[in-house]
């Protein structure tokens, strides 16, 4: 048994607003048939106008720390919908959470970034850095998805979940046994927005509509989503040493069933053993995974310390996975927490998380 990084808290942030397939059809050139069919999205959340990603952070991070009963000493939050360009969303969902001073700061591997945060956060407590990382994916996609575009307008939606690390080892549930992360740059223009940054500056009315908004070249991202995310499953079970016959938790980025049905079944994993939600949420980019652990966790079909697959593919473009085992936790849930909420001591967020019913699925 070695040292490492261990999940111990699980926590999620949906908005109440719900999407359906047939409120999009009513303003785009699609229908739910359609979008079941070729994505298996039935609805969506999305936020109301004034929730901003860091409100649902510090929801979802303060759930995982209520789930956890433990406080963190690091911040990392993936996100590509940050609350503003300058400073980073962390610090202040850091301060917002009561964790005084403590490091953080934000990652932008799109839809990889859970994975991402979660293998720069383990290898940081490997090397001592700190002892109790929060990890954080939360993303208002709606504020950058054009609404008249139904390519990617029925695809993505709103949402956080964090999860909390402690200093363990590897024969614990929860333990992170190893994370594979990779990029390729030579297909940055497959997903972007391209407009805003320093290459295309500029107030929002000079830059044109086509650069402001999120946009995705759709088939392509498709052939090398399932490719990135075999190969680098692969990879990471290799590293560890399991067989894809012996994952008993597949959680892939839910980017589009279609995907994620072509990754397990080229990995070999059994159909029982594939876990998701994205029926019910859509692709939530960086929040994707945990609110499907967490989906995963209240179905009762997994057992603490089971092998376990997280896979994911996003813009960059970028990909990565993790072989951990699946942790010993009760997920929380908490609903967005309001601008100017400040969380108080653990003791004030157990009787929050208390005081609000988990968010149904
Ligand atoms: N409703 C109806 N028709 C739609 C549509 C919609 N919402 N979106 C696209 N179409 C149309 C296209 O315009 C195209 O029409 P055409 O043949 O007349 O040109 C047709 O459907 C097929 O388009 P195509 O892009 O080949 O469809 P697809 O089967 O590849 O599905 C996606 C489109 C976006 C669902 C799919 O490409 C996909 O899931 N890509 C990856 C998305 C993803 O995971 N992104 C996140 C990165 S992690």
């Amino acid at each position: 048994m070695s040292e490492c990084a261990v999940i111990c808290g699980l926590g999620t942030c949906l908005p109440e607003r719900v999407i359906t397939n047939e409120d999009l059809t009513a303003r785009l050139d699609t229908s739910d048939e359609w979008i079941r069919r070729r994505t298996g999205i039935q609805r969506r959340r999305m936020v109301d106008p004034g929730t901003s990603t860091g409100d649902l952070a510090v929801a979802a991070g303060q759930a995982a720390q209520v789930s956890a009963g433990r406080s963190a000493d690091f911040v990392v939050l993936a996100t590509t919908t940050p609350d503003r360009p300058c400073p980073a969303t962390a610090p202040e969902v850091a301060h917002r959470l009561g964790l005084t001073e403590v490091p953080a700061l934000d990652i932008a591997a799109v839809c990889s970034g859970f994975v991402y945060a979660l293998g720069l956060a383990e290898a940081l407590v490997r090397a001592g850095a700190c002892d109790q990382p929060l990890v954080i994916g939360a993303e208002v996609y709606t504020s950058i998805i054009d609404p008249q575009d139904r390519n990617t307008a029925v695809i993505f939606g709103d949402g956080a979940g964090a999860v909390l690390l402690r200093r363990g080892d590897s024969g614990e549930p929860g333990a992170i046994h190893a994370v594979e992360l990779g990029s390729s740059g030579a297909g940055s223009d497959l997903i972007t927005v391209a407009g805003g940054g320093s290459r295309i500056p500029g107030r929002e009315q000079q830059v044109p509509r086509e650069q402001r908004y999120f946009r995705m070249q759709g088939r392509e991202v498709y052939r090398q989503a399932v490719a990135r995310m075999t190969s680098s499953a692969r990879s990471v079970l290799d590293r560890v040493q399991w067989s894809p016959s012996s994952v008993r938790a597949f959680v892939g980025h839910q980017a589009n069933q279609r995907i994620l049905d072509a990754v397990a079944d080229r990995l070999g994993v059994s159909k029982c053993y594939r876990f998701g939600n994205i029926a019910e949420v859509g692709n939530t980019a960086a929040a994707s995974i945990p609110l499907a652990m967490a989906d995963a966790s209240a179905s009762n079909r997994i057992h603490p310390g089971a092998p376990t697959l997280l896979t994911a593919f996003g813009g960059g473009l970028t990909w990565g996975s993790a072989a951990v085992t699946w942790p010993d936790v009760v997920p929380v849930s908490l609903p967005p927490k309001s601008p100017t909420a400040l969380c108080g001591s653990m003791t004030d967020r157990e009787t929050d998380a208390v005081a609000t019913a988990p968010q149904p699925h």
